[in-house]
Parts: structure tokens; C-alpha cells; sequence
């Protein structure tokens, strides 16, 4: 997209042109950004309202390139019956110093062109009404339209360029991992197999595709520890695949995960210190490069209004970090009756880890060295004695639970032989064995849940309502 400053650098260039060619298309971001009125302008969008006077015409159009609206004014002569809210529009004109407090200039238009029109009276998107998110779910290939899915689609762009960035400034190179895989990483069955069609029709059939059974990836990891042992840092940001039969509000079958790996790191912190700068530098820079889609979040969507003052403060601070051991004592001192009674060597529940975020302040919390047998078979074994530790680590953050699952990779070959020994699991990862073979180092990473920081940084209640298409919601197999 032109940048304010790239538009008003091709006006200038325009201006000894004869008028076919002097006209710029301007975005709807351009022509609020400019400071000075000029010359002639396109302008292409949707209609947003019409206001119709005795003496002007008062139009609000948008393009998708801001959550504000271009207001244009037009002699009532250039009303026609087809320029109703939701239509498509070509208004040319002249960008003119607007008498209103809000805004720096106005399109004067000289023509208004209908470009696609809109039945007003079928179309579900109502003008000037502040749709509820349910409502628009329920409107998947319209809800772009509508200025909260607007404002999250935005973000949602900002968000992957500043994750992108934050990963090459710091010398990550950036790999595309299989979507396609025949390993199951986390080795908690929630896969999603795959066939072709023809499989599928004839369940006898011997032939596969495949010559081994082939999943769509639960993460990327693996692929990108094969890459650390050759590039030291690396990071993938890609779709991922759960089957988990969970319709909460946090769990989606097909969610983006940032994963990043990283090579002659020994210690935890190491890992938790890419984690925090990660989390703190893309949310400053979103919330830098889009304020006012950002404020309508925060103003009107975030329960309880209180994720603004939270988040300026966690960007302050340091994370705060405990051991499961810690955790467990916390969970057994509470007050509070868990449905799931906290025991040493269980899974940390949604309510367990909400207490603990409370515990500690409504703050994002590291949780560290997890028990052995809870844990995938690829985690660094602590060799801690009765109550035996892997150097895992999760985030845990308020209103969502966990963000980021990462780990120490057990990089020793007579530790990680012995154990996929006993999962029965040898045979299927001798390339992963090769990893420990030939130059291992010690080495570990993190996956993050791309759906659930934009829920946190956000405050939105359903993962459904920060992604483009609520796939496989109730309504809608787009
Ligand atoms: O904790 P998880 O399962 O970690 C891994 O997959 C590691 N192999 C990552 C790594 O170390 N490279 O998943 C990472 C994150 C979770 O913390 C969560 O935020 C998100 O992915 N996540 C989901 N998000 C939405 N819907 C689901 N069904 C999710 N499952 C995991
Ligand atoms: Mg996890």
C-alpha cells in the first residue's frame, strides 16, 4: 500500500500532466493522512453512510486501509438511487481543507460513480449500528465489512510483519516447514490424518499416496531443530493442525503458531528471554502502528476494560517466573475449590492456571520444569531425583491461560535413545536420532499461539473472533 508520504510524492509528480493522467488513486489511509489540500483525486471504496441535505451530499466511504471513514461532500445532483450504505463507489474530486474539528481534509467530489450497488434491505450489515460479534459471526463472508473485523484484520497483518521483523532483525532465518508430515510431535494423538479422495471412496484400497501414514502438522518444531543444527537460529510461522474435540473459547482446529528454535543455549531463561522480547516488542509495535484499531478493542470489546491498563504495565515489567514445584504449592494453599484437585504429577488445568496468573498479580507467568512423564519425549530430562523434572516452561497469561509451550531439547543420544526406546518410537525417529549424532548441541525453543496473543493483547472473549473465517463454526465451511 502507498504510504501517505508515497501518494502525496506521486501527486506532486503529476501536476504539468494533462488531467487523465494528473489523476492519483488515493487509499482512504492516504487521503486522511494528507496535511495539505491539492489536486484532483480517485478515490474507491464502500459506503459506509449517506447523509442527503438541501444544499450537499454528505458521504462516508472506507477501502479497508483505516477504521476511519472518508467524508465526502458532493452537490445533491450526484444522488442517485443506487447510493445506498454497503454500495461500491469511484468518486473523483478535489481534497479540500475540511471545516470539522476531526478530520484535516474532505473529498469535494466532482463524480460519483455506483460501481457495484447493494439491496440495502437483504444486506445483514446495518449502517451506523454497532454489530455484536456473534451477530457478525454468523456472517463470515461479509464481516470484513463491519468495523471490528476490520480493525482485527489489520492488527492481525501488523501483528505477522512486527513477528516477522522482530525474528530477522534478530538474525533468525525464517523456514517454511511441512504442513504435510508423517511425524506426530507433541505425541498426543490429536492428528489429522490425511488420503486423497480416492482413499477415502475405497477404504480397501492398498495403495497410498503416501508410503506412510501423513498427517497435517501439529507443529513445526522438529523440522526447525533439524535447521538449528545447521543456521543456529531459525523460526517458522505457519498453520497448525489439533484435533481436539474442544469448543472452548480458546481451542481452534487450524490456528497459526510462531515456533522458534535456537542452538548452543543451555539454560531456560535463555529460551523465556526470547519469548518476553518477542511478546513485548511485536505489541508495542502494533499497538504504535495501529492505534485507533487497537483503542476500539480496548474501548468497546475488552471485558471489563481493564486489558489496556494490564498490558501497558506487563510491557513494563518482567515476567514473572515459577517452578511447577512452586505452582503446586500455590494451587494446594488456595482457598478456592478446583473441579480438578491439584496434584503433583497432573496437567495444569484452565482453572488452575487462572488462579495462578491472580496469584501472582495478573501478570504474565513463566511456569518451569514440569514433571518427566507429562511432557513429549523430545524435552531435556533435569535428572532431578524422586520428583523427576524436564526443562519445560509455559506462559501462562490473564484471561486466556497458556500462550507459549517451549522447552530444553534433550540433545544427549543414550537419554533420547533410551526414551523413544520406551515409547516404542525408534524406528520412526532415526532421523531425529541422526540430529544427536552428528554435531548435537544443546538446543531449545517455543511455539506460540499466534489466534490466543491476539485474544490476550486484545481482550477478546472467543478465538473464533480473531480469525479472517470461523472455519468450521457452526454456520460456515468457506
Ligand atoms: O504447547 P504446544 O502444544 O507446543 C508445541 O507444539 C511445541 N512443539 C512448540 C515448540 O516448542 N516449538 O503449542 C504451542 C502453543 C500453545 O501454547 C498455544 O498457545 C497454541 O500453541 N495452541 C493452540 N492455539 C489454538 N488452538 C489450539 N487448539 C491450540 N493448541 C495449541
Ligand atoms: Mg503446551
Amino acid at each position: 500500500m502507498l504510504g501517505p508520504r508515497r501518494g502525496w510524492q506521486a501527486l506532486r509528480r503529476c501536476v504539468s500532466l494533462p488531467r487523465a493522467q494528473r489523476e492519483v488513486r488515493l487509499r482512504v489511509r492516504e487521503a486522511l493522512g494528507a496535511r495539505e489540500p491539492a489536486g484532483e483525486v480517485k478515490v474507491q471504496g464502500w459506503v459506509r453512510s449517506v447523509r442527503s441535505q438541501k444544499e450537499v451530499l454528505f458521504l462516508h466511504i472506507n477501502d479497508g486501509s483505516s477504521l476511519e471513514n472518508l467524508q465526502v461532500v458532493a452537490d445533491p445532483s450526484l444522488e442517485n438511487r443506487d447510493l445506498t450504505f454497503g454500495s461500491a463507489v469511484e468518486v473523483r474530486g478535489k481534497l479540500v481543507k475540511s471545516p470539522h474539528r476531526m478530520q484535516n481534509v474532505e473529498l469535494k467530489a466532482e463524480t460519483i460513480r455506483v460501481v457495484g450497488p447493494c439491496d440495502t434491505l437483504a444486506f445483514p450489515l446495518k449502517t451506523k449500528e454497532r454489530h455484536p460479534l456473534e451477530y457478525v459471526r454468523q456472517f463470515p463472508h461479509l464481516r470484513c465489512r463491519n468495523n471490528t473485523l476490520g480493525s482485527l484484520l489489520r492488527i492481525r497483518s501488523e501483528a505477522t510483519a512486527a513477528i516477522h521483523s522482530f525474528f530477522q532483525d534478530n538474525g533468525y532465518v525464517h523456514i517454511h516447514t511441512p504442513i504435510i508430515t508423517s511425524n506426530d510431535c507433541e505425541g498426543a494423538g490429536e492428528l489429522f490424518q490425511i488420503e486423497t479422495s480416492n482413499e477415502a471412496r475405497e477404504p480397501a484400497e492398498k495403495t497410498h499416496f503416501f508410503d506412510v501414514p501423513a498427517f497435517l502438522t501439529v507443529s513445526g518444531q522438529l523440522h526447525l531443530e533439524v535447521m538449528a543444527g545447521a543456521f543456529t537460529h531459525v523460526f517458522t510461522f505457519g498453520p497448525t493442525f489439533r484435533a481436539e474435540n474442544s469448543q472452548s473459547r480458546r481451542h481452534l482446529a487450524e490456528f497459526y503458531m510462531v515456533e522458534a528454535e535456537l542452538s548452543f543455549t543451555e539454560s531456560l531463561e535463555d529460551i523465556m528471554q526470547v519469548m518476553e522480547d518477542l511478546f513485548k516488542t511485536v505489541t508495542s509495535t502494533v499497538f504504535s502502528k495501529c492505534p485507533r484499531d487497537v483503542e476500539l478493542f480496548h474501548k468497546y470489546i475488552a471485558p471489563a476494560q481493564k486489558t489496556k491498563d494490564r498490558l501497558a504495565k506487563t510491557l513494563k515489567n518482567k515476567f514473572v517466573i515459577i517452578s511447577y514445584n512452586e505452582a503446586m504449592e500455590i494451587l494446594k494453599q488456595a482457598s478456592q475449590t478446583f473441579t480438578f484437585k491439584p496434584e503433583w504429577g497432573c496437567d495444569l488445568q484452565t482453572e488452575h492456571e487462572k488462579y495462578l496468573v491472580k496469584h501472582c498479580g495478573e501478570v504474565p507467568v513463566f511456569v518451569i520444569n514440569y514433571p518427566y512423564d507429562l511432557k513429549p519425549f523430545y524435552m531435556r530430562d533435569n535428572e532431578d531425583g524422586p520428583q523427576h523434572t524436564v526443562a519445560a516452561v509455559d506462559l501462562l497469561v490473564p484471561g486466556i491461560g497458556e500462550l507459549c509451550g517451549g522447552s530444553l531439547r534433550e540433545e544427549r543420544l543414550p537419554f533420547l535413545e533410551s526414551r523413544l526406546q520406551r515409547l516404542g518410537l525408534t524406528d520412526a525417529y532415526q532421523w531425529y536420532l541422526d540430529l544427536r549424532k552428528f554435531g548435537s548441541v544443546p538446543h531449545g525453543g517455543f511455539g506460540m499461539g499466534f489466534e490466543r496473543y491476539l485474544q490476550y493483547i486484545l481482550g477478546v472473549e472467543s478465538i473464533k473472533d480473531v480469525i479472517p473465517f470461523p472455519r468450521f463454526s457452526h454456520s460456515c465451511l468457506l
